[in-house]
């Protein structure tokens, strides 16, 4: 039987775009096959770890288990979209690199996409108890928590200071 393709518009990081995609695909393999944007992590793909986090008009969501129909007419931000326009990074992004809180690498993109809706949240100055509760659908293999927890605590501080 012929997969079923649907017409899907969506707004991804900024620029509209249109593509026909089989029903069955996730918004995953949206980002990454269709769209290029390979920041967007396959992991488990059952969203256990959060490797595929991507912002779904403000919320983060595992893209790995979210249709790539259900975002018609949704505005989508991935890793790539944070960039500035001359390839500027983000306090949370140098936060990262300061506080060490990368290893491989391979978990990263999501926890920054997390820790991005968090500090856009936030209106209170974040505890460790909180970003970690906050952080608990995003998994680090290489263990790198605590370095990961400082990152996000000193740039909540930079923007509370
Ligand atoms: S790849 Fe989506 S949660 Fe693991
Ligand atoms: S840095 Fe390797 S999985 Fe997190």
């Amino acid at each position: 039987m012929e997969p079923q393709k649907k017409l899907v518009t969506l707004t991804v990081n900024g620029r509209e775009v249109a593509e026909y995609v089989d029903v069955r695909e996730s918004l995953l393999e949206l980002l990454r096959n269709h769209l290029g944007l390979t920041s967007v992590k396959k992991g488990c793909e059952v969203g256990e770890c959060g490797a595929c986090t991507v912002i779904v008009d403000g919320e983060t969501i595992d893209s790995c288990i979210y249709l790539a129909v259900w975002a018609q007419g949704k505005q989508i931000r991935t890793l790539e979209g944070l960039m500035g326009p001359n390839g500027e990074l983000t306090k949370i992004q140098e936060a990262f690199i300061e506080e060490g809180a990368i290893q491989c690498g391979f978990c990263t993109p999501g926890f920054i996409m997390s820790a991005t809706v968090l500090l856009e949240r936030g209106e209170q100055e974040l505890t460790r108890d909180m970003i970690r509760k906050y952080m608990a659908g995003n998994l680090c293999r290489c263990t790198g928590y605590e370095n990961i927890i400082n990152a996000v605590q000193k740039a909540d501080k930079e923007r509370h200071s």
